[in-house]
């Protein structure tokens, strides 16, 4: 049988769209943008680089045919410019907001950035795309918003207190995604991503996630660092499914409504268990790491375990993940260890 992903895929290629990716040199923006390329889709990228890369849109250029190539059209802006959002959404079907400025730890030590690039920032493209009348606006929200709300697995209508400046971000965006759809009728689709990884996400740096972290630290035989009793959990999800539950909700036409999504697999993994699958999908790859981790300090802001009910994403939007965790890690594996070498 035929799925929801491959059906919208095959009407994307008979009839091409003009799509706006923001942050899309970023890691997630840069997946969606080689996808929606190989589509044959028409793109506009808007990005300021500040945690993206030009190697990132390198590599898309690779991987891509210089006929897909010329599909694309990059803007090197900043969101938090309304002037530069407008001028992004001219032309555009679709909207993929994913421009901003992840991490908690970021948050905490500089809540006033991040909040003017997630909030003012995003607010600054909603507006703009309300404006130009694009059929859908589909934004990257985030699984922080459950904050302590202690259910599990998390369901879409019960969510907590916020935990970090950047979970407040994340939630506002949703606010703000709903009040558009009240008073403007203006609807969206905000995808609560649950700890994405895959390759292009960014190893380096004092904000990077815990995969790319951690695959850096056992290439280069450095000591690994668990926060906490490694029992912390994660639903982690491989950038393939975030990349498909965008395009199934963009062609989904939020008709005037505002919609939350989970993205995610349904699983759950402790932080000691990744550890495992790390060195033995390195292993596999010609890196072997016998280092014992060590443990430290459990990390301010942090939720404690995540996993994510996937049945609305499923049922609404057709969605369905084609990667665990270890098949994602074995699919970006070959990418970290050509990188970091
Ligand atoms: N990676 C995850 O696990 C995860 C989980 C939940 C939510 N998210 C959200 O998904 C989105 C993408 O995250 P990512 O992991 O790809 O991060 P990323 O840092 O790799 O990508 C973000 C991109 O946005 C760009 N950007 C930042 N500020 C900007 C600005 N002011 N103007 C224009 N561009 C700007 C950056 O340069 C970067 O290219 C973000 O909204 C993030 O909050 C990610």
């Amino acid at each position: 049988m035929t799925s929801r992903y491959q059906q919208v895929q095959n009407e994307l290629r008979k009839n091409p769209r003009t799509w706006l990716v923001t942050g899309c040199a970023g890691f997630i923006g840069s997946n969606i943008l080689e996808t929606l390329l190989k589509l044959e889709q028409n793109v506009i990228g808007l990005d300021n680089f500040s945690t993206g890369y030009q190697h990132n849109l390198d590599e898309v250029r690779e991987s891509v045919s210089q006929d897909q190539w010329q599909r694309f059209k990059f803007i090197e802006g900043d969101i938090r410019d309304l002037a530069t959002c407008e001028k992004a959404v001219t032309g555009v079907d679709f909207v993929l907001h994913q421009a901003a400025l992840g991490s908690v730890p970021r948050s905490i030590k500089d809540p006033i950035t991040t909040n003017a690039v997630n909030i003012s920032g995003f607010l600054n493209v909603l507006t703009a795309a309300r404006d130009a009348q694009v059929a859908s606006f589909v934004y990257a929200a985030s699984s922080s918003t459950y904050g302590d709300h202690p259910g599990l697995p998390k369901v879409e209508d019960r969510i907590g207190k916020p935990l970090s400046p950047y979970a407040v971000t994340k939630y506002v965006n949703e606010v703000y995604a709903d009040v558009f759809a009240r008073t403007y009728g203006f609807g969206s689709v905000g995808l609560r991503y649950f700890n994405v990884f895959g390759k292009r996400q960014d190893p380096e740096g004092a904000y990077a996630a815990v995969i790319p972290k951690w695959i850096a630290a056992m290439i280069r035989n450095e000591d690994v660092h668990v926060n906490g009793d490694g029992e912390t959990s994660r639903d982690f999800c491989f950038v393939e499914n975030a990349v498909q539950a965008n395009i199934l909700a963009a062609m989904s036409h939020p008709d005037g409504e505002s919609q939350i999504f989970n993205v995610a697999v349904n699983a759950r993994t402790s932080l000691n268990e990744l550890y495992k699958y790390l060195t033995v999908t390195l292993g596999k790859h010609g890196v072997q790491y016998a280092k014992e981790p060590r443990y430290r300090d459990f990390r301010e802001g942090d939720v404690r375990h995540s996993q994510a009910d996937i049945t609305k994403a499923k049922t609404l939007l057709g969605y369905e993940p084609l990667y665990t965790i270890v098949q994602g890690l074995e699919v970006a594996m070959p990418w970290y260890t050509q990188f970091l070498r």
